[in-house]
């Protein structure tokens, strides 16, 4: 099967970059990324290429190089998915907020919406590739909707999981550990193969079952969640202990077996997928009854949420146990450096715990802007609209931020944190000036010597 046609359904933080990189890689394939959301396909159309709805470092440059030639993005989903011949699924999976599983399980509405639509629109054989993170099975309800609809025409199924992180996604993309590919029909899989395998080397696509590539992917991200946690349960016990964490992380990542990555502890891990996949697969281990399979899983969560709210609590005891009308600055608001996305980020529940104090926060994030920080807050619900933005007051400049703060907290790693002139920024904060650093990314003894009272994850 030769493949000159792709179309991908979602463009999103997965659809956007997996194929704007697949068109700048085949320049012979014709890629249409579509979507629902008008305001969405329009940025990502924009002239202005810091206009593009994701931020992701490379990725302008990648747009700019296949879009109009080879790569394009539109609204017009029927006609996308019927001129493909290979059809990407790349819809928002997020966690159910309804009925059973609510809180839980994966909801499915938008990926059987498109298999229902791909049913009804495909007029020839295709081959659908399911890119969003799926429970384990999902393919089997894909077939089912498309094999019935009796207008003759086959359907392939193929998952193809994406493993790239935010902030790195084009590296990511470009040069991936590897790439997974599950198919029951070989000619369908190996037109896939032969896409990847215009950059990646073959020894790096791994293909495998339909059901062990869907489980793969919870299980990654499960594993990468539960080393964060891993770290961060050690990171409290390094604070009663005088142990340091990032010297413990060196030290145990130094074993071969262990490894050094993803060993920073942190504030708690935040990001779209993490807890959203982890609590997928808890509901899946205990719809088969495994209970101590999802007891154990659901750990990673619990500690996660405790880092989270630890955090918050220790800068209210520090702060001589009241933050009641006290200016508390942001440094971050971001996920994770790198990104403008705040699905799930830290800040947001460490933001919510100190508004609970009644304390006024102030946020500086170099991509975030104002608008997003209080959507999210609002959609938390637990205080009005009109008191989130009484609260919280979101700024463009960091050291306009700091005017007579009484504490810094650091909730994401921006690189730029580190390069700031720490001596200013004291001298405007209320005193003693406390800095509270959920990312160990300061230089601890230069901010004691500035005159800081300095607090960070994982040190004593
Ligand atoms: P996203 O919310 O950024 O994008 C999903 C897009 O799909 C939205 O723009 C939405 O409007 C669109 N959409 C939903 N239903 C549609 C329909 N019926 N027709 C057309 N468009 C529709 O989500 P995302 O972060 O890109 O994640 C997508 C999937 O990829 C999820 O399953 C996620 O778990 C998985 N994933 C995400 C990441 C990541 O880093 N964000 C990494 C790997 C895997
Ligand atoms: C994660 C996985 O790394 C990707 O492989 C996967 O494709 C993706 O989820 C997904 O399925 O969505 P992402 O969430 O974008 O990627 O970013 P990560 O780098 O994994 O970071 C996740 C969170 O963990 C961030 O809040 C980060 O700050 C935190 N983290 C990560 C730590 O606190 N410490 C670490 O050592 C590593």
């Amino acid at each position: 099967m030769n493949i000159t046609n792709i179309c991908c359904i979602g463009a999103g933080y997965v659809g956007g970059p997996t194929m704007s990189v697949i068109a700048q890689q085949c320049p012979d394939i014709r890629v249409t990324i579509v979507d629902i959301n008008e305001a969405r396909i329009a940025a990502w159309n924009s002239d202005d290429l810091s206009e593009l709805p994701v931020y992701e470092p490379g990725l302008a440059g990648v747009v700019a190089e296949a879009r109009g030639r080879n790569l394009f993005f539109s609204t017009d989903v029927d006609r996308a998915i019927d001129e493909a011949q290979m059809v990407f699924i790349s819809v928002n999976t997020p966690t159910k907020t309804y009925g059973k599983g609510r809180g839980m399980a994966a909801d499915l509405k938008y990926i059987e919406l498109c298999a229902r639509q791909i049913a009804a629109v495909a007029k020839d054989d295709k081959i659908i590739v399911e890119k969003s993170t799926l429970p384990v099975r999902t393919a089997d309800a894909l077939k089912s909707i498309l094999h019935n609809t009796g207008n003759g025409v086959n359907f392939h199924i193929l998952s193809n999981p994406e493993f790239l992180a935010e902030g790195t996604a084009v590296a990511d993309l470009h040069n991936p550990d590897r790439v997974l590919i599950g198919g029951e029909h070989p000619e369908a899989v190996e037109a896939l193969v032969s896409i990847y395998g215009r950059w990646v080397d073959r020894s790096r696509i791994l293909t495998t079952n339909l059901w062990s590539s869907e489980l793969s992917k919870l299980t990654a991200n499960a594993f990468l969640a539960q080393r964060v946690s891993s770290i961060n349960a050690i990171s409290e016990l390094c604070e009663k202990t005088g142990a340091n964490v990032d010297e413990v992380a060196r030290a145990i990542g130094t074993d071969s077996r262990i490894g050094p990555k993803f060993l920073k502890a942190s504030v708690g891990f935040g990001g779209s997928c993490f807890q959203k996949d982890i609590l997928n697969l808890v509901y899946i281990a205990r719809s088969y009854g495994l209970q101590e399979v999802a007891d154990y899983w659901e750990q990673v969560i619990i500690m996660n949420d405790h880092q989270k709210r630890r955090f918050a609590d220790n800068i209210v005891q520090t702060l001589y146990n009241t933050v009641s009308g006290k200016k508390i600055v942001f440094y971050g608001w971001a996920f994770k450096k790198d990104t403008n996305d705040t699905r799930e980020s830290a800040a947001i529940y460490v933001a919510d715990a100190l508004l609970a104090e009644e304390a006024e926060i102030t946020v500086y994030d170099p991509k975030v802007p104002a608008g997003q920080v209080y959507r999210d807050l609002d959609y938390l619900g637990t205080r009005s609209p009109e008191e989130n933005r009484r609260l919280v007051t979101v700024v463009g400049d960091p050291y306009e931020a700091a005017g007579d703060a009484h504490a810094i907290a650091v909730l994401t790693e921006w690189d730029e944190f580190r390069t700031y002139d720490w001596k200013r920024i004291r001298e405007h904060m209320m005193k003693p000036a406390f800095v509270f650093d959920g990312r160990k990314i300061l230089a601890a003894n230069k901010l004691d010597q500035i005159g800081f009272q300095y607090y960070e994850v994982g040190a004593g």
